[in-house]
């Protein structure tokens, strides 16, 4: 039964009633909209408009219809019912007859979604900073495993200079760090509390909204009543966490599907994240990372799509509004999904540390420190640049790594270099130059891995 009958003489088209329910996706509502309904019971009871025995009544049938929604949860997805709202009320009649029908007294499925929403978001967002520190951890624990281990680091997808592997895990760290951080404010903004806002202009009966707000575990109570209803910040803030992020894990999958590829050889993915081909026998794909690359696409398109539909949209509820779950009901599990995902991958990589270690020695990704060392002897920054380009160019030219050229070689081209340049070249001193804070130095790494096992607890 729909919750509006009275003013119509015909009911809705089939057709209609397909387009307009929401229930086949709102189902997922129906803990907090029934958590949300306790609340109201008891706001009600406060003012007298349910007794002690009514309120006790459907305070009962609520949490008994909760533990069949629990039990069952996408049983009531197809009651036939307009959305969760309708649905929760015509089985709560079920169970009590007439007195459910005082429930939605002084309450509109207005202020009722924008409640059920935010409770949904928040609990999320739980879920979803929960995954996120299993994942620092993971990188943590493969920071510690590798300290030792030496990777080419990159720009323009050109040997640079040379990092400690665990530097890599834990600049994912601080990204991950910043999305928790992210989406800890936004749970902050989202937890303030519409319900008794009413339809639009608040509610007609004297509730004590910021101690019903209170009870449902919010800050507060939202202060106006046709924001309280048609805000939908919380889901847009939800969805840019949610892109932000998983700019992050495409970025770490790309980095990885390129370290795992025959040409680099940096490592080696396990099995249980990785899939074969049909028709070649010898393949081993990173196919569970290049799902986390490609998932990224649904997210960002759940977030923009809910900023065009809230655009222009006059106050206060407009039925556009009911577009604002789908998108988010799919981007949410698929977020937590990939950084489950993501944890496997990261758990089972081995790590390949003479073929790093070689690559890193190559592509002349010591040269900084050439022109570092001309720095100390008091040439100009700007001209020991020249020099040491200069000098790569004719290791190019012989086919020969900078430390395989010979003094007379390096003093045709500057006369300050003296036989003290080769310690400078070693890789390992390349690395150890690197104290000064954020550095890829031991010393830096393991503060950094340090500080972090401290955060996550
Ligand atoms: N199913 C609706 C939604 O999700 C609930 C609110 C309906 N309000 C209304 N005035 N028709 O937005």
């Amino acid at each position: 039964m729909a919750l509006w009958g009275g003013r119509f003489s015909t009911g809705p088209d089939e057709a209609f009633k397909q387009f307009n329910d929401s229930l086949p996706f709102d189902y997922q509502l129906a803990e907090q909209d029934i958590i949300g309904s306790v609340a109201w019971a008891g706001a009600l009871e406060q003012v007298n408009v349910l007794s002690s025995d009514e309120h006790k009544e459907l305070v009962s049938a609520l949490y008994e219809l909760l533990e069949e929604v629990k039990a069952d949860p996408t049983a009531v997805a197809t009651s036939g019912a307009e959305d969760i709202h309708s649905h929760v009320e015509a089985a709560l009649i079920e169970k009590v007859g007439d007195l459910a029908k005082k429930l939605h007294t002084g309450r509109s499925r207005n202020d009722q979604v924008a409640t059920d929403f935010r409770l949904w978001c928040r609990d999320t967002a739980d879920h979803i900073l929960k995954a996120i520190a299993q994942l620092k951890a993971e990188f943590v624990a493969l920071a510690e495993r590798e300290l030792g281990t030496i990777l080419p680091g990159y720009t323009h997808l050109q040997r640079a200079q040379p990092v400690l592997f665990s530097h890599w895990c834990m600049a994912y760290v601080e990204m991950l760090e910043r999305d928790e951080s992210r989406l800890q404010d936004a749970k902050a903004r989202m937890n303030y509390c519409p319900l008794g806002s009413g339809a639009l202009a608040g509610t007609a009966y004297p509730i004590d909204r910021q101690a019903l707000a209170q009870g449902l575990g919010f800050t507060g109570a939202t202060k106006n009543s046709l924001d309280g209803v048609s805000d939908r910040d919380f889901v847009v803030e939800l969805l840019s966490c949610a892109s932000i992020s998983m700019i992050h894990l495409s970025r770490m999958s790309e980095d990885l599907i390129f370290y795992n590829s025959g040409e680099a050889g940096f490592i080696e993915l396990a099995d249980n994240v990785t899939s074969g081909s049909s028709l070649m026998p010898q393949k081993k794909n990173p196919d569970a990372l290049e799902l986390i690359r490609g998932k990224t696409g649904r997210v960002f398109g759940a977030f923009s799509a809910m900023m065009m539909t809230l655009k222009a949209l006059p106050l206060a509820y407009n039925k556009d509004m009911q577009e604002d779950k789908e998108g988010i009901f799919d981007a949410m599990p698929t977020w937590l999904a990939c950084i489950h995902m993501a944890q496997a991958c990261i758990k089972g990589v081995k790590v390949k540390g003479e073929r790093t270690l070689a690559a890193a020695k190559g592509g002349h990704a010591n040269a900084t420190e050439l022109a570092d060392y001309l720095v100390v002897k008091g040439v100009p920054f700007r001209e020991g640049h020249h020099i040491v380009g200069v000098l790569v160019q004719l290791a190019i030219s012989e086919g020969k790594t900078l430390e395989e050229l010979s003094l007379d070689q390096y003093k045709s081209v500057s006369d300050v270099f003296e036989n003290d340049v080769y310690p400078v070249l070693e890789i390992d001193a390349c690395i150890k130059a690197r104290q000064a804070l954020g550095g890829t130095s031991i010393e830096q790494v393991t503060g950094a891995i340090k500080a972090a096992k401290k955060n996550n607890r």
